[in-house]
């Protein structure tokens, strides 16, 4: 009986269930305070990650990130008070060309969408989430920049209608949507002769002149949904395909030659077809607002991270504009965007309307004559990623 007793103790002695971390020094931070946590032998930053809603209960605070993490220790983030309880006062705010400053991070940092470090992004979430307000937000930020907008926008037009001044072009039916993407693969099979005869891979690269660098074109899709989903399949199956076919072409090869894509939905789920997933591949900026089901959630970010799925479905309805984004850290922040009126975005898009080129220049420039506005082959791809080309990442 001792014996066993012994045993079982020696057991007990090896499995430390509980052991207590050993801590760094507490260093303030602007929102609350940030200190190192080193970890015992056996343990990942996996481990923190999972309990550190315990830990904000546990230590009285907001919240509590793993900030990063270095071989054998974490270092995490306090945050006293939730600093997107209101982000009043903040300005939406041109940061550069293709870059707004939109809101505010849960780390006090800035929420900015920068085009030119992740091309295309998926706005999702259900009604009154906030969804228009951040597109709101991007037609202030970019009105005075030299880009072109377009806009898709298959609820009659009523989103974007009211910005018509600034855009390029406005599709408010299938078949226009349809019109325009074959357009926009027209002006990708242009960019890519110019940057053959250059012998570069993008439009940014050093060695395109200036001169001819054309401009960068930023597309908002109003409910993505839209496009997709079919009344009547008989009659509207092609033009789907069409408009799905056109919509990933773009998005694969946008990005080299100045077409950024930022795309929203309402839901978004596995009932829109196959194309979907491979469309979403493409969109790596992902905002997810307050969403209603669990499946628009996961569509979001569930590839990205699981726990940004369950962050996101604890977002209040009574804060629209927050959401859940996953950026260029590839991590996922909680952010609220700026509060934007219509008005606001209207009075912008109406002063700056004559930096909208028109859609005849950007399709067919005087110096680039278009082939038709065909489907670009894979051939010609393939000719285009010769490795004699000099390739500098945007
Ligand atoms: N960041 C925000 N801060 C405060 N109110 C917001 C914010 N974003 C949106 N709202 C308000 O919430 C409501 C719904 O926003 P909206 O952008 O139209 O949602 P959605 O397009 O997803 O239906 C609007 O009345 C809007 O003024
Ligand atoms: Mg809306």
């Amino acid at each position: 009986m001792t014996m066993m007793m012994m045993k079982q103790r020696r057991k007990l002695h090896r499995v430390q269930v509980e052991k207590a971390p050993r801590l760094g020094l507490i260093r303030p931070t602007a929102l609350g305070f940030q200190l190192t946590a080193y970890l015992h032998d056996g343990q990942t930053p996996e481990d923190y990650e999972e309990v550190l809603d315990q830990l904000a209960h546990a230590w009285r605070v907001h919240s509590v990130r793993l900030v990063s993490w270095k071989p054998g220790r974490v270092t995490l983030a306090a945050t006293l008070v939730d600093p997107l309880d209101t982000v009043a006062g903040l300005q939406v705010m041109s940061d550069g060309l293709l870059r707004v400053q939109v809101g505010l991070l849960d780390n006090g940092s800035r929420y900015v969408i920068d085009f030119k470090v992740v091309p295309h992004w998926l706005n999702v979430g259900a009604t009154q989430s906030g969804k228009s307000n951040l597109a709101n937000a991007l037609i202030v930020g970019l009105a005075p920049q030299p880009v072109a907008l377009v806009g898709f926008d298959l609820k009659g037009g009523v989103e974007f209608t009211p910005y018509q001044a600034r855009l390029s072009a406005l599709a408010t039916e299938r078949a226009e949507c349809a019109g325009l993407l074959a357009d926009l693969v027209g002006i990708i099979r242009a960019r890519m002769a110019l940057c053959r005869q250059y012998r570069v891979k993008n439009i940014w690269h050093p060695r395109m002149p200036e001169a001819v660098r054309p401009m960068p074109i930023v597309v908002l899709v109003d409910e993505m949904a839209e496009l997709f989903l079919m009344a009547d399949p008989d009659h509207e199956k092609e033009e789907v395909a069409a408009v799905a076919t056109r919509l990933l072409r773009v998005a694969q090869l946008g990005r080299a030659f100045g077409i950024y894509l930022f795309v929203c939905g309402q839901r978004v789920g596995s009932d829109l077809g196959k194309g979907v997933t491979a469309l979403r591949a493409q969109l790596t900026g992902r905002i997810c607002h307050m969403v209603n089901d669990d499946e628009t959630a996961k569509m979001c970010l569930g590839d990205m991270d699981r726990r940004a799925v369950a962050a996101a479905r604890q977002i209040s309805s009574d804060r629209p504009g927050t959401a859940v984004v996953i950026g260029s850290d590839s991590r996922w922040h909680h952010a609220r965007s700026v509060h934007v009126l219509e008005e606001q975005a209207e009075t912008a898009a109406e002063q700056f309307a004559e930096l909208a080129p028109s859609w005849a220049l950007l399709t067919g420039g005087p110096a680039l004559p278009l082939a038709g506005a065909g489907e670009l082959d894979a051939a010609e791809v393939e000719e285009f990623t010769e490795p004699d080309l000099e390739d500098v990442p945007v």
